[in-house]
């Protein structure tokens, strides 16, 4: 196949993102300064995956090498913009991810599965961007409009990742991670999907993300279902009686089975990454 030809869809894509950019519409957008520099990043990308083509097939391994490290450090970049807007969740996305991860290693999933897996946990709350600080750095409960805007997360996430062209063995992250609040019962947010028309993934997202928020210091209350807790880390013996209780109505109990069934590894996990990283939840 021409070059070219191989090219001209992903072109085709970065030249609509390059017109939202300029799209005077969206200047005001609290998201558009993130979007600029993530489409920028990404016209990047796109430059040095035409260099890899064009080289020999012997300089083509190391370079696609370089590439995936290139994307996972540009991913994690995404994460730190994340982190540096709401300290006291920093370090959320990253364990979340290897909570998921852990999930699906024992659930004995591929290399590629575990790839799709990984990126969707560090990406899952990259819709926070399009949060005002406001309501995003707000130190109490929420009214109901900033509850609002603060759900509305889930969305931003699958309009920003839907807009960067993908490799192609990622194309459903986009879905997966904005389906990280759906709940099984069909309550959640955003469309409030029910059970098995919930993506698998967004499933074992929804019970690392909610296990992570438990045992993590936050600056708002947890609950309990409606029973106002505290803002402290909550104590894993805990954590796991409500993932327990709350299987097939806000959780998979698939998914829920697998973290019971290996609480000494999770409680270990969870010390580690509390350790090794800043605190905060
Ligand atoms: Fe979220
Ligand atoms: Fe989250």
């Amino acid at each position: 196949m021409p070059k070219d030809a191989m090219f001209s869809e992903e072109e085709q894509v970065l030249r609509q993102a390059g017109k939202a950019v300029g799209d005077e519409r969206y200047k005001d957008s609290p998201l558009h300064a993130e979007f600029v520099s993530l489409v920028n990043g990404y016209q990047r990308l796109f430059k040095q995956v035409r260099r890899v083509i064009s080289v020999s097939d012997k300089q083509q391994h190391g370079l696609i090498f370089e590439l995936e490290q290139a994307f996972e450090s540009f991913a994690r970049t995404l994460v730190t913009t994340i982190d540096a807007k709401h300290r006291l969740t920093a370090g959320h996305s990253e364990r979340v991810t290897e909570y998921a991860l852990f999930i699906g290693d024992k659930m004995g999933f591929s290399d590629e599965q575990m790839e799709v897996l990984k990126y969707a946990g560090l990406l899952h709350d990259i819709g926070k961007i399009g949060v005002p600080d406001a309501v995003l750095t707000k130190n109490g409960a929420f009214s109901p409009d900033e509850r609002l805007k603060m759900n509305e997360h889930a969305t931003w996430t699958w309009q920003i990742l839907s807009v960067i062209r993908l490799p192609r063995n990622l194309r459903e992250i986009p879905k997966m991670a904005a389906c990280h609040h759906e709940k099984m019962d069909g309550t959640g947010y955003p469309y409030g999907l029910k059970g098995d028309d919930i993506p698998f993934f967004s499933r074992i997202l929804a019970v690392s993300d909610v296990f992570d928020a438990l045992t993590s210091r936050r600056d708002y209350p947890k609950y309990d279902r409606e029973k106002i807790l505290s803002t402290d880390p909550m104590s894993m013996e805990m954590a796991f009686s409500i993932l327990t209780k709350d299987q097939n109505i806000h959780f998979d109990p698939t998914v829920v089975s697998v973290v019971l069934n290996h609480r000494t590894e999770f409680e270990t996990m969870w010390q580690y990454l509390h350790t090794n990283q800043a605190a905060g939840g």
